[in-house]
């Protein structure tokens, strides 16, 4: 009987391969919408042109400083890039904490705690006299007019900073500049994350035209033609595009999949109806779900000894590292029961092996659904090359993708599956996307100083 509650349980948590074909679908459709001048301002997955319009050629140079906020670490680097022959690129970086309170406080309260960081690092460098060109990667969704400006649409994940929605990210952080008074940057281009991953792998493999983050948040970028992009000027070449996919669903059309955990977990987040998509794949929710459904069955008295301790009931304990390590082939379930000592749960050897289960089918769905957004995607480039086979090539990045230890397999057998067309290389990103954002920065520089 216990069994059966188990299974009743983690149920719609299965996904067949016709429902996944059905998302893969929905997925396509809204992509759609969001590149046609009509649907656009309405559509989930808004596809926000970052005017990044091709890959690196080897030919970017000089030295940059790169912010990387938005992810798990805050970063900032000193990039500097030798182009030619003996092309390199060289990297010194500092993480940096942002408090909760600065997370969720006001936005020059952010933006102030940004530029200390910033001048702590270039004291840190030596190197506060110099007016250093800058490449902001900024990991929220913004709409962007020029490589250089950016309007917030909203905040996601962990971030709700007052008075910074609808407002200029760039114009934010020169501001903050001028008020502290004590160094001057030359802020050239705001990237998101997905860009500069795809541009740190694009440096190596020019193949690499998507850029996929499994992290905190989900999200992909990829190049598409000018042509098909409705609401910028011009038809020739291509343009990079921020599909802002973990906005998926936010219309209601994969309610049909949504269990009432997913739906627990949706109201107790900061942005409450939004980014549906990401809310059931990215690392920042997982755990979450994971925790409501052991709630559930724990009152179900399925588990713990039916009593629901002070533990399970914090927001944020299943973290995903914790998650990774539960299910790791090679942990003995002695060692899950420590982790879960360790988070103040108190199991039993048979506690541990339902707690591994439900991590297990939470996280493949979560690999699941990635893969069949990202089977839409390059479906769509394919047909739009016009080609019967495709070989392409997709920068990859985030917590969840490096250390879950089934996530990054699961995600590709899952194109594999719903694209066989497609011949999908997959190439970590060691570097992080600073080191991309610090190559559009080059060629945005290079650009700019040849129109002045
Ligand atoms: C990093 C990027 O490498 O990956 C970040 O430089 C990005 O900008 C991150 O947000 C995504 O991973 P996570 O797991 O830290 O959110
Ligand atoms: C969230 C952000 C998006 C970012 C992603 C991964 O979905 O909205 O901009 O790329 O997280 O960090």
């Amino acid at each position: 009987a216990q069994r059966k509650q188990i299974d009743a349980a983690l149920a719609p948590f299965l996904l067949s391969l016709e429902t996944l074909r059905e998302v893969k679908n929905k997925m396509r459709t809204e992509l759609e919408y969001g590149l046609k001048r009509e649907t656009q301002a309405s559509a989930t997955v808004k596809m926000l042109p970052t005017y990044v319009c091709g890959t690196p050629d080897g030919t970017e140079k000089g030295k940059f400083l790169a912010l990387d906020l938005g992810g798990t670490n805050f970063r900032v680097l000193l990039v500097k890039i030798r182009s030619g022959r003996r092309r390199s690129v060289q990297m010194y970086n500092k993480i940096f904490a942002i408090p909760l309170e600065i997370m969720q406080g006001t936005g020059e309260e952010l933006f102030d705690h940004i530029v200390q960081c910033i001048a702590d690092f270039l004291e840190y460098m030596g190197i506060k006299g110099a007016r250093l060109p800058l490449g902001f990667t900024f990991s929220f969704p913004c709409r962007q007019a020029s490589i250089d400006k950016g309007t917030l649409v909203g905040w996601t994940k962990g971030f709700k900073a007052t008075d910074c929605e609808g407002e200029d990210v760039v114009d934010m952080l020169r501001e903050a500049i001028r008020r502290r008074n004590e160094f001057d940057l030359d802020i050239v281009a705001v990237v998101n994350d997905t860009v500069g991953t795809m541009m740190t792998c694009g440096y190596e493999d020019p193949n690499c035209e998507i850029g996929l983050i499994a992290g905190t948040g989900s999200n992909v970028c990829y190049m598409e033609d000018m042509k098909n992009i409705e609401i910028v000027e011009g038809n020739e070449g291509k343009m990079c595009i921020n599909t802002e996919w973990g906005g998926f669903g936010d219309n209601g059309c994969i309610d049909n999949i949504r269990t009432k955990y997913d739906k627990e977990v949706d109201e107790g987040s900061l942005n409450p109806g939004k980014q549906r998509y990401e809310k059931m794949t990215s690392g920042m929710y997982l755990g979450e779900i994971v925790r409501q459904i052991l709630i559930d069955l724990t009152k179900q008295g399925l588990l713990f000894r039916g009593q629901i301790s002070e533990s399970l009931r914090k927001r944020g304990i299943f973290e995903t590292k914790f998650l990774s390590q539960i299910e790791s082939d090679r942990l003995a379930l002695l060692q899950v029961r420590r982790i879960l000592q360790q988070l103040g749960l108190d199991s039993t050897c048979e506690d541990s092996i339902i707690v591994k289960e439900v991590c297990g089918a939470v996280s493949r769905r979560a690999a699941q659904l990635c893969g069949a957004g990202l089977a839409a995607i390059v479906e769509k480039k394919r047909e739009d090359r016009g080609v019967d086979h495709l070989q392409i090539t997709v920068g990859v990045d985030g917590t969840l993708y490096k250390l879950h230890p089934h996530f990054s397999r699961v995600l590709r057998e899952t194109v594999k599956e719903l694209a066989p067309q497609c011949d999908v290389t997959f190439m970590l990103s060691e570097d992080g996307s600073g080191k991309g954002a610090a190559l559009i920065t080059a060629v945005a520089k290079r650009l700019h100083n040849v129109g002045q």
